[in-house]
């Protein structure tokens, strides 16, 4: 029988993708979500058991039921902006809940994890971020992914577990088939809420600044597509570090594209312009995130090869056409309102 890989937040966009590729690779994925976030429906590759990662027994059933040898731990909040709301949320669900996977590995004699990390590790963003850089979070979403590796790292010194934390930059896109698209319950992501307004389903785009350093003064971001970032989790997952490993390697394009930018892909792969208004800055917003992505080329192998930005938009269109209806609308449940 293949190996089973837990995959936390498999219901999810990126880990949908990533539970699918693995099958493909001839993996056995058993996703383990609360679909807090996620979406049963996108469950199609592998068991599915639904928990929350801050359950430890939960997640040690989970394991031994499926004799899991090795971890994908996507699972996590993602917002940004939320953050800076609610950053309780955010150390609780990031991190107390990567603490309770790890005792369970611990416990459960499962040696080796792929972690879902972030560009928001760098803060202060700029060109070419390349993983030896100091680490300075801006936002609480970016802190508690820095302490997310760092609980890791640890836990592979003191145990001998052997980590690689993928530092996603802008995950995006869909699959080239239309089957698992960008749609979470509360969207807050550019290329998504803009193709909303630009087929009239959502509100006009606000976007977030045109007074950064960059060269039309709208965000800078490096945005790989979610098939790049699968085959990503693939690559780290056959070649693991040694026991009692750490590392972490930065997954983007190598190449940056303003708000406004992606607004003009968007509008040519639609034929129709996006309506958009200019607003103030989001808080934990830095001007620029571009990947260096020479370590994980030299290291796994692994390079970006459908992310080009007419790609990446025009698939996400082609998945959004296909739904061609308005999503439920975006409300935040109350228990991620302000306390
Ligand atoms: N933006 C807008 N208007 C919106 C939404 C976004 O102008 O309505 C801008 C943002 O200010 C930013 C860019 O579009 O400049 C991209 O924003 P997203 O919200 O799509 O993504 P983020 O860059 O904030 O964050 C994403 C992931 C994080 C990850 C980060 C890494 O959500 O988990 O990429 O680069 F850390």
């Amino acid at each position: 029988m293949s190996d089973a890989v837990l995959v936390t937040g498999g219901a999810g966009f990126i880990g949908s993708n990533t539970a699918k590729a693995l099958a493909a690779a001839g993996w056995r994925p058993v996703v383990f979500d609360s679909l807090a976030g996620g979406s049963r429906d996108v469950v199609r590759w592998g068991e599915f058991v639904q928990g929350d990662i801050r359950d430890e027994e939960a997640l040690r059933a989970a394991m031994t039921a499926h004799k899991v040898t090795s971890v994908i731990h996507l699972a996590a909040l993602t917002e940004v902006g939320l953050s800076m709301q609610r950053p309780d949320l955010f150390w609780d669900h990031n991190v107390a809940g990567t603490a309770s996977l790890l005792r369970a590995m611990v416990a459960c004699g499962v040696p080796r994890l792929v972690f879902s990390s972030s560009a928001a590790v760098y803060g202060r963003g700029r060109d070419l971020l390349d993983e030896s850089l100091p680490t300075a979070p801006v936002s609480a979403y970016g802190d508690t992914k820095l302490a997310g590796e760092r609980l890791i790292r640890d836990y592979c010194s003191l145990f001998g577990l052997s980590a690689t934390a993928l530092r996603y930059f802008n995950a995006a896109g869909a699959e080239a088939d239309g089957a698992l698209g960008e749609r979470r319950e509360r969207e807050t992501h550019l290329i998504p809420l803009a193709i909303e307004a630009a087929l009239g389903f959502g509100p006009p785009l606000t976007v977030f600044g045109d007074d950064f350093p960059t060269r039309d003064g709208s965000g800078l971001r490096d945005y790989v597509h979610v098939s790049d970032l699968a085959r990503a989790h693939l690559a780290a997952l056959a070649d693991p570090p040694p026991a009692g490993r750490f590392e972490a390697l930065n997954v983007g394009a190598g190449a940056g594209w303003t708000v406004l930018e992606v607004i003009a892909a968007i509008d040519r792969a639609l034929g129709r312009p996006t309506p958009y208004v200019i607003g103030p800055r989001r808080a934990g917003d830095p001007a620029a995130l571009v990947a260096d992505p020479r370590r994980i080329r030299d290291r796994l192998g692994w390079r970006a090869t459908e992310s080009d930005l007419h790609h990446i938009v025009e698939t996400a269109v082609r998945w959004r056409r296909e739904a061609n209806q308005p999503f439920p609308a975006r409300v935040w449940p109350g228990a991620l309102s302000k306390p």
